[in-house]
């Protein structure tokens, strides 16, 4: 029999439902998206996501089930991103998700918002745990490891700035649109990357941690210079010499993890696994290493419910599930959410 979940993602500026199929199958989703409301402030306003969440969520979730072709009955659980991320907004989520379950006597999975990225791998697929993944977003930059029992353990991760944050916020220092790191991408494609010389940090350290807050100081640099000397900037040559420093370092750091592990699959996951020197550099690292990497199509790369509702179903396939108590976090390391509902 299969296992259908309806999933419910709110965790930033997008709300969107979406059900899923034995972890593998989408058969509906629908979003309502703020992008273009937060675009004109440079980034999300946490109070104005709100808001828009608690408008949109009732008839997001009408969608998904409608598109689907579902009643409540055909469901076996109900999915929701219980963190990390805004407060307000992911409340708005779990409030729904513990809603509908008390109405209808699904079960609850809370899911960890980075779990659901790397989930995201999972659709369309045969791909399985255990698995590494690199999972690049506007919030997070870590590298993990999956076992079979859908059990994560943290390998590295940045210690500051990550890898999206340091591309919106080089984006931002170029003028270009939030969030900027789509933007970055297709700018850096007609750049020269060896036109500045930005730093690589931390790519000779034995371990698998990251910084990018320097290498953003270090654009800061090159254009105060450049405008000091009235010198015109290349402004693809900023952004494709910027993007290559985060992909080598992203790819050495990954294929570090290969080595110190053994594990011979890697997944990419979060927004800047859409950027395309990334996939192209760790494709080709891969190749020359013999590695599998996995990148899920771009439209599952950026946040959305589908990754939620596949990340649910390997937990609901374990029995994890949580109970009314499951509450919003905005913070929430990885462990301490699979250790248990936190409080
Ligand atoms: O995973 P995501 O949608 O949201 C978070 O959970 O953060 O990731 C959004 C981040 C943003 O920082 C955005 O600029 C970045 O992913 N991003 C990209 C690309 N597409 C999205 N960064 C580099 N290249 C891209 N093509
Ligand atoms: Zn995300």
């Amino acid at each position: 029999m299969a296992l259908r979940v309806l999933a419910i993602e709110t965790s930033c500026d997008e709300t969107a439902a979406a059900v899923v199929e034995d972890g593998r199958r989408v058969l509906a989703q629908a979003v309502a998206s703020q992008m273009h409301i937060h675009a004109r402030f440079g980034g999300v306003v946490p109070e104005v996501a709100s808001r828009r969440h608690v408008e949109s969520i009732t008839p997001v979730i009408a969608a998904a089930l409608t598109e689907a072709g579902l009643s409540w009955p055909d469901l076996d659980a109900i999915a929701v991103t219980c963190g990390p991320g805004l407060l307000g907004a992911l409340l708005v989520g779990v409030s729904a998700a513990k809603g509908l379950s008390l109405a209808t006597g699904l079960p609850l999975v809370g899911v960890h918002h980075i779990a659901g990225h790397v989930a995201a791998a999972f659709l369309g697929t045969d791909v399985r745990p255990p698995l590494l993944a690199l999972v690049v977003s506007g919030g997070h930059t870590e590298l993990l490891s999956l076992d079979a029992s859908f059990r994560f353990r943290r390998l590295g991760g940045t210690k500051d700035d990550a890898a999206g944050e340091a591309f919106d916020k080089v984006a931002r220092l170029l003028g270009l649109p939030y969030p900027g790191g789509p933007k970055v991408d297709e700018l850096a494609a007609s750049g020269n990357p060896e036109a500045f010389a930005f730093p690589r940090a931390l790519l000779d350290e034995e371990g698998l941690d990251f910084s990018f807050s320097g290498l953003k100081t270090a654009v800061q640099h090159a254009l105060q210079n450049s405008a000091r000397d009235r010198r015109e900037v290349a402004v693809a040559d900023v952004c494709a010499s910027f993007q290559q420093a985060v992909v080598d370092v992203l790819v050495a750091k990954t294929a570090r993890a290969v080595q110190a592990t053994g594990c011979g699959t890697v997944v990419v996951a979060g927004g800047v696994a859409a950027n395309r020197g990334l996939r192209r550099a760790l494709s080709a690292r891969a190749r020359a290493d013999g590695f599998t990497v996995v990148f899920p199509p771009v439209e599952l790369c950026t946040d959305n419910a589908s990754m939620i509702g596949a990340a649910g179903c390997f937990l609901a396939e374990q029995g994890r599930f949580d109970g009314l108590s499951l509450n919003a976090h905005a913070t929430l390391p990885l462990e301490t959410w699979q250790a248990g509902s936190p409080v």
